[in-house]
């Protein structure tokens, strides 16, 4: 479904992503493990059209969209969630999810059921402000944002970055039951043990480029290896 192909990224007078390859097929689970700076937020803000790559070509469903701004890619369906989440925290949690809906339209009210089923913590707090919400439950926001633009790939930036453990469990088992539904994703996490548990496959970036390739269903790897291979 999406394809990267020597994907040449960074910010002004500095090159962050030297060659990325990448692929992520429908309703696979991809996680994108690395160092803290190694680039897997900017892998991400690549594909979501947030960064402009130099060179290389990123095709989703057969279609060039290396370049494209990000409200055209999320047209077409890659919705991220960003590290920052960037929610509108004076907003109600329910203005919050509706304006998920907005690009990409679909029947609001059938989407907000989905999204309350899936976060009944957000039911009872539909009509709070975001800002006075824990940062667990505004994690839930952002992904239940997400999910109101019905996406196709969803990319999450660190969805149990920050939070206590009893709202990374709760985090995980939303995600899990995303993939049940078939959601492909592309998810960088720090929590290699939730990553390993969730992800059909892993990719290790270093230095700006993809340096190993693990296929979780082949067999079970080792957390000890993978933490070596990331920070050594
Ligand atoms: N907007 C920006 N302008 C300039 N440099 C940036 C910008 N965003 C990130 N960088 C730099 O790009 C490099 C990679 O950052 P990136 O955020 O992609 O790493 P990361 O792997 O997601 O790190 P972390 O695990 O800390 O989130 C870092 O050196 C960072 O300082
Ligand atoms: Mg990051």
């Amino acid at each position: 479904m999406l394809v990267a192909r020597a994907v040449e990224a960074g910010y002004p007078g500095k090159q962050i992503l030297f060659g990325v390859d990448l692929h992520v097929a429908r309703s696979e689970v991809v996680a994108l493990l690395g160092a803290n700076g190694s680039g897997k937020s900017t892998v991400l803000n690549t594909l979501s059209g947030f960064v402009r790559p130099q060179a290389g070509s990123i095709a989703f469903d057969g279609e060039e969209i290396a370049g494209r701004p990000p409200h055209l890619v999320f047209r077409r369906g890659i919705i991220q969630v960003s590290q920052a989440r960037d929610l509108f925290t004076d907003m109600s949690v329910e203005d919050n999810l509706r304006l998920g809906a907005w690009v990409r339209g679909g029947a609001v009210a059938e989407l907000l059921d989905s999204v309350y089923r899936s976060f009944p913590r957000l039911a009872e707090r539909r009509r709070q402000q975001v800002r006075l919400m824990s940062g667990g439950e505004q994690q839930m926001v952002a992904l239940g944002r997400a999910l109101m633009g019905s996406p196709k790939l969803l990319l999450l930036d660190e969805p149990s970055g920050g939070l206590a453990p009893a709202f990374v469990n709760e985090i995980a088992a939303i995600i899990k039951a995303l993939k049940a539904r078939g959601i492909a994703m592309m998810m960088i996490e720090q929590n290699i043990k939730l990553a390993l548990s969730i992800a059909d496959r892993f990719l290790i970036l270093r230095n700006g480029r993809v340096s190993e390739h693990h296929d979780t269903r082949a067999g079970r790897a080792s957390e000890e290896e993978i933490v070596r291979s990331i920070y050594l």
